[in-house]
C-alpha cells in the first residue's frame, strides 16, 4: 500500500499541471458525473479519491456540503490550499478504510477515476456503501475495464498510459467487468445507470491521439443506489 501512496504523492505536481488541458476529465467526465449525480444542493456528499479537490469544489459550488478524502497527503495539501472560498472538509484517508466517518452519513458519494487504482476494490465499495444513507447515490467513473487492459481475464496491477503521460509509474488494478459490477451488487448496491461516453473530435482530442479511442469506450460511469 505504501508504495502506491508514494506513487500518487510522487506524481502530484505532474497530475496537477496536467489538469487544465485534460479534455477527458473537464469536457466529458465532469459534466457526465454531475448529470448522473442529480440535485445536490444542501446534500452531504463525499468525494472519494478527491485528488487536488477539483470535483469537490464543483460540488460545493452547487451547494453541497462536501467531504473530500484521498490517500495522497500531497494532493490533500493542494486541495486544502485551494479551499479558500468553500468550507470543504478534506482528510487523508484510504478509500478502503474510511474509519472515523460514521455509517449512513452522506446523501451521495462520488469517486472520479480512482477505483481502478485500488487493489482491494471490494473494501472500497463496501466502505462507500457503509457511509451512504439508505437510498443514497454513488456515482463513479473508471477506465473501461473491457478496453483498458489487453489481457482481459488477467486481474493484475499494471502501469497504464497515464504513467507515460505523467512521466512516473502509476499502478492500476485491472478487474473484469463482471467482477467490478458483482462486487457492487454483493455490497448491497442496486445498479441505477451505466454510461459509456462517446469520444469524438469535438469533445476531446481522442481522434488526434489515437483513432481507436473513437471506436471503443474509454470510460465507464456507474450510478448505484444504496
Ligand atoms: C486519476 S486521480 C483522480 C483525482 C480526482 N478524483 C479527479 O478526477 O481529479 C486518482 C486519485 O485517486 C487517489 N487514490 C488512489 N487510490 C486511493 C485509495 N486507495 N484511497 C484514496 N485515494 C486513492 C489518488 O491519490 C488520486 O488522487
Amino acid at each position: 500500500m505504501t508504495k502506491i501512496i508514494n506513487e500518487w504523492d510522487n506524481v502530484s505536481n505532474q497530475w496537477i499541471d496536467s489538469l487544465e488541458g485534460n479534455h477527458y476529465r473537464n469536457d466529458i467526465l465532469v459534466p457526465e458525473t454531475l448529470k448522473m449525480l442529480g440535485e445536490i444542493k444542501d446534500k452531504k456528499v463525499i468525494d472519494i479519491g478527491c485528488g487536488e479537490g477539483g470535483y469537490s469544489r464543483l460540488l460545493a459550488e452547487k451547494g453541497a456540503d462536501v467531504v473530500g478524502v484521498d490517500f495522497s497527503k500531497e494532493l490533500i495539501n493542494e486541495a486544502i490550499k485551494h479551499n479558500t472560498i468553500h468550507s470543504i472538509q478534506y482528510y487523508v484517508k484510504d478509500a478502503c478504510n474510511l474509519e472515523g466517518i460514521e455509517n449512513s452519513t452522506f446523501d451521495s458519494a462520488v469517486s472520479a477515476m480512482c477505483l481502478m487504482a485500488v487493489e482491494d476494490l471490494e473494501s472500497a465499495i463496501n466502505e462507500a456503501y457503509r457511509v451512504l444513507k439508505p437510498n443514497g447515490r454513488f456515482v463513479l467513473s473508471i477506465l473501461h475495464p473491457c478496453f483498458s487492459y489487453k489481457n482481459y481475464f488477467d486481474e493484475v496491477g499494471y502501469n497504464e498510459s497515464l504513467s507515460e503521460h505523467l512521466g512516473k509509474p502509476i499502478t492500476f488494478w485491472h478487474k473484469t467487468l463482471s467482477k467490478t459490477i458483482n462486487l457492487m451488487i454483493k455490497a448491497g448496491f442496486k445498479l441505477e445507470l451505466l454510461c459509456e461516453p462517446v469520444l469524438n473530435n469535438n469533445n476531446s482530442n481522442a481522434g488526434i491521439e489515437n483513432g481507436i479511442k473513437l471506436k471503443t469506450p474509454m470510460f465507464l460511469l456507474i450510478s448505484l443506489i444504496k
